[in-house]
């Protein structure tokens, strides 16, 4: 339906209208018209991939080109949702030029309909320039990890006054540059609401708390595919590692009794 069609000003106007969001990744074609079916209103094709999709250790390793197949996948998948890509490490950091030609890729060839980047009042030019080429941009700030080895971990930011006032003005820097979104990742509930109450743009927050605009999460948590632990601001909503195992294990077993297949003398 095309009223249900989520446009970067139709998730701005979810702000205003008191509307949650409701974000989930995802990485290949199936699962995104499922997601799409079941009416998130924005798809991430989050450089998550690497580790759920790919095997790393962390975020670092994917590519540009890898993140466009997949960003193309999802995208020729969605009937409603807003389809964003990830822009990975390393293919916007060197310089503003390199932001705009991977941006650029992300769009034409990987058909997202938006981009994502980490980083707060540092990238703010980088920002600029993206969205002066046409491109709608979410920021991505607080727990970024892209950032694991500066950050030395996954640990929650602005935590004291000083970090919080520090990610405060990341996001009003943000939001200023003409974000239509920001990601707000692993930060205090309470600083969470305080920069969800001080900018006129959606947050969407993943263990940032329930006074975000939204909430994302990666698809293979709640669904519980993965045999990582989540981190403990997920709810699972599945258990798909099982399913997909016993269905693996049974068709062993069936293989090796040489209960599948039966005979079939029609073909
Ligand atoms: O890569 C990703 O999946 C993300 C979300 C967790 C926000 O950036």
């Amino acid at each position: 339906m095309a009223e249900s069609r989520r446009t970067v000003p139709t998730i701005v106007a979810m702000k205003k209208a008191g509307e949650k969001i409701a974000v989930l990744t995802a990485y290949d074609w199936m699962t995104a018209r499922l997601v799409d079916e079941a009416g998130v209103d924005m798809i991430l094709v989050g450089d998550s991939a690497a580790m759920v999709v790919l095997g790393y250790e962390n975020t670092l390793p994917v590519t540009l080109d890898a993140m466009i197949l997949l960003t193309g996948a999802v995208a020729r998948a969605r009937t409603n949702a807003l389809v964003i890509a990830d822009m990975p490490f390393m293919s916007y950091q060197a310089s503003v030029a390199d932001a705009v030609r991977s941006a650029g890729r992300a769009m034409k060839e990987g058909l997202a309909q938006a981009v994502k980047f980490e980083g707060g009042r540092k990238i703010v030019p980088t920002v600029k320039a993206v969205i002066e080429a046409g491109i709608p941009v979410m920021g991505h700030i607080g727990l970024t990890p892209q950032s694991v080895h500066e950050l030395g971990g996954y640990r929650v930011q602005g935590r004291d006054e000083e970090a919080g006032r520090l990610l405060l003005e990341d996001a009003v820097a943000l939001a200023d540059a003409g974000c239509f979104s920001i990601v707000l990742e692993g930060i205090p509930w309470h600083l969470g609401k305080e920069i969800t109450e001080s900018i006129r743009i959606p947050t969407i927050g993943i263990g940032a708390g329930p006074h975000c605009d939204g909430q994302v999460l990666v698809i293979h948590d709640i669904v519980s595919y993965t045999d990582v632990r989540p981190p403990k601001f997920v709810r699972r909503y599945g258990d798909a590692r099982s399913v997909v195992r016993k269905a693996a294990e049974d068709f062993v077993r069936d293989v090796k009794d040489g209960a599948y297949p039966t005979l079939d003398e029609s073909y």
